[in-house]
This record gives C-alpha cells, structure tokens and sequence, in this order.
C-alpha cells in the first residue's frame, strides 16, 4: 500500500502543535508495517536546509492558481526510516518568520499559501509519479485535497484509484476566508452552497474536506462523539453527522524515540521506572531554570501549552489566588495570544517565589518540563487528543486533566482503594472543579507510598504509535474500497 501523508507542518523541521509531533511519527509506524509512504509539507524559513541535509530535486513544477500558476521547486529530505519527504518551496508564500501568522493574526493571504500547496501536492504526485492508494490529508490547511480529487482531478487517470483520508485535529481552526477568494481555488461557483463549502457566507476549507474525503478521522473516540454535538462541533456538527458513518476516532500514539526519560538528551538525568533517582536531579534543575526556591518535597505543578482559548487559561486565571496560597509551585511554558500571555506574566510578578512564568517555543525546555516537573496540569476547555498527558505518563509526572475528548480517553482517575489509575481528572468547566482536582492530587503528593505508586502505574502505560498505525492501516483498506464509489 502506497501512502502520501501531506501535513502542514511535521516534526523535526518545523511545529508549532501536536499536529507536528503525529506527522512525524505516524509515517515511521507506518513503514515498519510495510506501507511505503511518503510525505509532503512547505519548506518554511524553519525548515532549516543544512541541519536536514536537503537537497535540490530539480524538480519544478506549474502549480495552477487564481486561474493563472505560479511555480514550486522540490527538496527532497528523510525521516529515520528512510521515509522520504518532498517540501514544497514557494519562498514568496513560505519563506516567512513564523507558519500562520503571527501574534497580531493569521498572515491575510493564508488561503493563497494553502490552495497553493494543496494543488502542488496533487502536481508534485504527478511529477514524481508517486501514485499514492491513499493521499492522507491533516487539518484545514490540506483539506481541499479531497475537494480536488472529486472535482478538478475526477478524471485524471493518475488518481482514479486513489482514496482520501482526512484527519481533524481540531476542530476549532478551519480555514475560512470570505467568499472574493474563491477565484484562488479554481473550484466553481456551484461548490459554494451550504451543501458544500459555503459556511455563513465564507469559504470553509475543512467542510470541503469534510464532505469530500473518503473517510474522516479525528485523534480520539471521544473527541469524534464531541464534534458531533453542538456543543463541540464548532458549527459543523451537521455535516459531521451525516457523515459520521465514515467518521472514526483513533487516538495518537507518541514517539517513545523522542520522549523518554531513560534516553532523552534534553534532560540532565535520566531515569526509568526501575531507577528513578534521575527526576529528583531534573526537578531541582528545573526550578533553578525557573529561578524558584529549589526544594524537594513541595509539589511542582507545570503546563506547557499553546497559549489559545481552547486550553482552559481561564480556569487558571479564576483559581490562581487559591492555587498560590497552597503549599505548591507553579511553572508555565507557552506562546500564543496576548491576553493569555499577560495573565501569565502577571502571575509570574505577582508571585515570583511560586509561580515561574516562560514565554516562547521551546522544545529543550518542553523536555526539561516534563522530567522535572511532579505534576501536569491541562484544564482544557476541549482536547482533541493532547499529547503532553501521554508524555507526561512516560516521565511519572502525573497528569491533572478535565475530562474531555483525549484527555478523557487517555487519563484513568486514581482510586487510592484499589491504586488503579494514571491520573486525576475533573469534570465540569470550571475554577473550582480545577482547583479540587489539583487539590487531589496535592493531597496524594504527600502520601510518598501512593505517589510512587501513581508514577509506577503512569510510567507503565503504553501509547506506542503500533496500536494506532494499525488502526490506520484498517481505515486505508476502508478508503480503498470506496474508491470511485461516488
Ligand atoms: P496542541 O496540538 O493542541 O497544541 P498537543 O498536546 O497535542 O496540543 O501538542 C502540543 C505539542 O506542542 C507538544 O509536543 C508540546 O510539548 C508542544 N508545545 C506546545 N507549546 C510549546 C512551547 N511553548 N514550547 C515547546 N513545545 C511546546
Ligand atoms: C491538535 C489538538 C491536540 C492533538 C493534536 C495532534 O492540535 O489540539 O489535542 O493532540 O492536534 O493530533
């Protein structure tokens, strides 16, 4: 089976979310069971040529757009595994400081940048005559590729067997611009309906991949019951329902190549759960990193986050006062939107003794966090997997999370009768319900017996990418059967 994963950003070249860290991986699992698979993504500013060794194709290729084309050139790079990746170079369109946009907003012209690389991964699969049995799509920015394949490509022999699969990652972003760029896509006026990707007036990418992939998927099982409700759907829970006989939740597996504290280079001691001595050592590293009083027995309570709505930074902010006055420290790491941003050097200057405050992108330290850090706090409003739950487990540093979509799936509440549990989860949208979570959790900290119980159970779980690629691989052979069905 031949697979193109086409991912707007991938890991190790360039992230700025979890999205990244399953483009990464997802291919390796992939290819160790046999699938040849190939991915695609832009060659960003980030995508940094010489430490990636990547070379010039020569391939050039007439991408149609805005009823004209304008022209990509190819680089060819790997991933461990040999696994090949072609980046798309366009530098008017990718050569810029961040991937999006930037703290003021997203860049304006992100519907050009995205139509452009969605339409030059079907022409780059020409070119290099990959055909692919399925061309793997992820999030809005790739999400016309299906619309394609069923529109402007429906005839064009070289995809008549291919099938399409969509992952959502998140529901929350979804490519909408209004209706004067429809002239970029090359698609026709009579796709922009309510029936197709018309939403309120804009052009919605992700409900055109919605309506037109094979098969959708989505990073968890409770997240795809969510995004079916009002609730969760972000608007689009109509069109999820009535697909939802395609519609199927797998959730990520982590890369324990990247993430484990046994052999992480990032961290100053490694551990495992055999001899754990290491974390006491990461822990007081940490704490001096984020200039804290270094002290051993005081529960260390950290998140590492996008700094956006969707995170519950206003749970925080309604229960830091209560939090501070607890026998705990805090530490943040996260870049997003301002507000969130200030509310958390306001905390840092208003309680420098307990709360360290860092603002910025930084994956050594994500690293440092996650080993040195006890517990791991993600109040997320909605969570459509989450990933540093399931790397906070591998480090024993033991997750607080509200019950919901994959955090829900992946956090099992501790019961101190049976010490059966992985974490603590709280239910309701809420400051309080935050703060008696995190209480809970405080009140174990102090049971050294139990606590080392919880992180023996944590660092024992396994969320391998085997389990979920073969997962994939079932929903490929779903994809294939419905080619040219409609
Ligand atoms: P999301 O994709 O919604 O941001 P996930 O939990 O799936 O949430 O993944 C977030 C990923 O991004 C994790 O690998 C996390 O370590 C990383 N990350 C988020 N913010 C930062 C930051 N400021 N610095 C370094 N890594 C970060
Ligand atoms: C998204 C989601 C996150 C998920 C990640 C990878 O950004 O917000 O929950 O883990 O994608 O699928």
């Amino acid at each position: 089976m031949r697979v193109l994963m086409v991912a707007p950003e991938a890991v190790p070249f360039a992230k700025t979310g979890g999205l990244a860290d399953v483009a990464g991986a997802l291919p390796k699992a992939l290819k160790n069971m046999g699938v040849d698979v190939a991915l695609v993504m832009p060659k960003y500013r980030d995508v940094d040529e010489e430490r990636f060794s990547l070379r010039e194709t020569g391939i050039t290729i007439k991408v149609p757009i805005a009823g004209g084309s304008k022209k990509a050139t190819v680089l060819k790079g790997k991933i461990e595994g040999n696994i090949p990746v072609y980046f798309i170079r366009n530098d008017k369109y990718y050569d810029r400081k961040e991937l999006y946009g930037t703290a003021h907003g997203d860049y304006p012209d992100n519907a050009e940048r995205f139509v452009f690389f969605s339409r030059a991964v079907l022409e780059l699969s020409k070119a290099i005559d990959f055909k692919a049995d399925i061309i793997h799509c992820n999030d809005w920015q790739t999400a016309l590729i299906p619309v394609y394949i069923k529109t402007l490509y429906r005839d064009d022999p070289f995809f008549s067997e291919t099938a399409t699969v969509l992952t959502v990652h998140n529901l929350g972003y979804q490519g909408l611009f209004w209706h004067f760029d429809m002239h970029l896509t090359g698609l026709g006026w009579d796709l922009f309906t309510p029936e197709g990707i018309e939403f309120f007036g804009k052009i919605n990418f992700l409900k055109g991949g919605l309506i037109f992939s094979d098969i959708i998927t989505t990073v968890s099982k409770g997240y795809s019951r969510e995004i079916q409700t009002e609730e969760l759907g972000h608007g689009l829970e109509g069109v999820l329902a009535q697909r939802k006989n395609v519609l199927y939740g797998i959730v990520n597996g982590i890369d324990y190549d990247e993430w484990d504290p046994a052999t992480d280079t990032y961290i100053t001691a490694n551990y495992s759960p055999e001899d754990i001595k290491g974390k006491a050592i990461c822990k007081s590293e940490l704490q001096r990193l984020y200039s804290l009083p270094v002290k051993k027995d005081i529960p260390l309570i950290a998140m590492i986050s996008r700094l956006a709505g969707q995170k519950g930074f206003d749970l925080i902010e309604g229960a830091i006062d209560e939090l501070m006055a607890m026998d705990l420290q805090m530490i943040f790491l996260g870049t997003g939107d301002r507000k969130y941003q200030e509310l958390l050097e306001e905390i840092g200057s208003k309680y420098p003794k307990k709360a360290g405050v860092k603002i910025g992108y930084d994956v050594a330290l994500a690293h440092k966090i996650e080993a040195g850090a006890d517990i791991f706090l993600m109040p997320s409003r909605y969570e459509p997997c989450g990933l540093n739950q399931l790397y906070s487990l591998k480090y024993g540093t033991i997750p607080v999370v509200r019950a919901t979509g994959g955090l829900d799936d992946t956090i099992k509440n501790f019961n101190p009768k049976t010490g059966n549990g992985n974490g603590f989860k709280f239910m309701d949208y809420s400051s309080d319900a935050l703060l008696k979570g995190v209480s809970k959790a405080i009140e174990l900290y102090k049971d050294k017996r139990r606590w080392k119980k919880i992180m023996q159970s944590a660092m024992a779980c396994d969320f391998s990418w085997e389990h979920s690629a073969k997962e994939y691989v079932k929903i490929y052979n779903k994809a294939l059967t419905k080619v040219g069905s409609n």
